[in-house]
């Protein structure tokens, strides 16, 4: 049977190689299409939660994982063997940077010795992880020829960049396009058929550098923007104008213009790292990528300019950073989630720490951070504590935290999120970014 039809029929069996934040919601979305999916993680504890029918990822509830581990139609595993059995696969590990800031595709190219190993005549293998463009044709395409199968023939190659937005209830990966680029026709045409058992509407264009390029100028585009407006609200300070009122005006432009907000920095998994995959290519080929350094460069700089606001806001009640108590209000990346990868606000919780402020931190997301070697444990919000700290800077603002209590109690608040303003409640202890 060819794989089209497999497809079409339900009998294809999928593999989902890395189940974190992208691999596990769509492995859910596969098994829930009626597919029998298996789930490949070099983490043991994933796996085990996943086979028990529980969910490590806040976005997949785990009353919709147990009917599809119950049914069979869902399982995990840490070998890779199972690949064997696989008629088509996603490869959804981590792309991050290393040291020096380069990519590091080790996990992908780790992932393709193992898919490699067990590669046979019919599949089809599609990155989704973010990675710069060439990865696809340049270092997987290689890899799997040199077993003597060829690609569009034997075997099937395509990427398909994930666009998941974690805590986003609106966009899900059903009503999210999903472009596809392919190896040859022959790879589109299945990948296209693979995703559209998922995927309400695909978009397909014509090469795996294009759809990896695609991801690519997505994730600028935020972070450039992002840049722009931190940087307008670095001038609206010396212009001594008031940033977000500036915003809400602009915003009431029906066209031409698109709100972005300005904050503490940029953080998660994808804008502040992915752009730099762009310029790390493009250095290579010896361009510089101008937009992309300097909105990195702006970026990365705002947890300096908060903790600036954190020592004003001080000085005005004639105390330091130096020996206060300072409570760091929401550390994960965004709103009503629990990753603090890249957090500015772990920045933040740093730089007042080199100031030698006695920091603590609250997020109802996260329980605890491991930083320098040590970790800290999210304190519950009370009355008590906001009274016990000399200043709140407020990084994340949550839905579920009680504004009304934060703003009755705490001594001095710094906002970077303008979440009091919104609420009509600004005053003299409430310092806006
Ligand atoms: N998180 C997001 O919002 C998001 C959105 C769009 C795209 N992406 C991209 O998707 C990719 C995955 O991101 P994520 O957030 O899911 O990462 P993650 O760290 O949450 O998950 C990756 C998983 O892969 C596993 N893994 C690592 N090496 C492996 C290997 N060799 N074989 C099998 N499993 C392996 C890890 O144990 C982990 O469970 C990245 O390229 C990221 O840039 C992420």
């Amino acid at each position: 049977m060819d794989l089209i039809e497999k497809i079409e029929s339900r009998k294809a069996r999928v593999g989902i190689i890395g189940l974190g934040y992208v691999g596990f919601p769509l492995a859910m979305e596969f098994a829930a299409a009626g597919f029998e999916v298996t789930g490949i993680d070099v983490n043991p504890t994933k796996v085990k939660v996943v086979n028990h029918g529980g969910s490590h990822i806040p976005d997949v509830d785990p009353d919709q994982v147990f009917p599809l581990v119950k049914s069979g139609n869902l399982k995990a595993t840490t070998d890779f063997g199972v690949l064997a059995d696989c008629d088509a696969m996603s490869i959804c590990v981590p792309t991050p940077l290393n040291k020096t800031k380069n990519p590091d595709v080790s996990f992908i190219l780790s992932a393709s010795r193992e898919i490699k190993k067990h590669l046979h005549p019919g599949q089809l293998i599609v990155l989704e992880s973010t990675t710069y463009p060439g990865t696809t044709e340049e270092l997987i395409r290689p890899m799997l020829e040199e077993t003597g199968l060829k690609v569009g023939e034997d075997f099937f190659l395509a990427f398909s960049p994930e666009r998941v937005d974690p805590g986003n209830k609106v966009y899900t990966i059903r009503n999210t396009p999903k472009v596809i680029g392919a190896s040859t026709p022959a790879c589109l045409e299945r990948a296209k058929t693979y995703y559209e058992q998922i995927a309400d509407k695909v978009v397909t264009v014509s090469s795996t550098d294009a759809a990896e390029m695609v991801k690519l100028l997505e994730n600028t585009f935020r972070s450039v923007n992002i840049a722009l407006v931190n940087e307008v609200a670095l001038m609206c300070d010396v212009l001594n104008i008031d940033v977000w009122e500036v915003i809400e005006a602009a915003s009431s432009k029906p066209f031409g213009y698109m709100r972005f907000m300005p904050g503490p920095g940029l953080g998660g998994h994808c804008i502040p790292i992915d752009p730099h995959y762009l310029s790390w290519k493009l250095k290579s080929l010896n361009y510089y990528a101008r937009f992309i350094e300097l909105a990195g460069e702006i970026n990365s700089r705002m947890p300096d300019y908060v903790v600036l606001k954190v020592m004003e806001a001080l000085n005005g009640i004639e105390q330091s950073v130096k020996g206060s108590r300072i409570l760091i209000l929401g550390v994960a990346y965004k709103k009503d989630i629990d990753d603090v990868r890249e957090s500015p606000a772990l920045d933040v919780f740093k730089l007042l720490q080199q100031k030698s402020g006695e920091v603590l931190f609250s997020d109802p997301f996260v329980h605890e951070l491991a930083m320098n070697g040590k970790v800290y444990k999210s304190q519950p919000l009370t009355p008590e504590l906001l009274q016990s700290v000399q200043c709140v800077v407020l990084t994340t603002d949550h839905s579920c935290l009680d504004y009304e209590m934060i703003r009755k109690n705490a001594r001095l608040i710094v906002d970077t999120r303008n979440a009091f303003g919104s609420r009509g409640i600004v005053s003299d202890r409430i310092i806006k970014l």
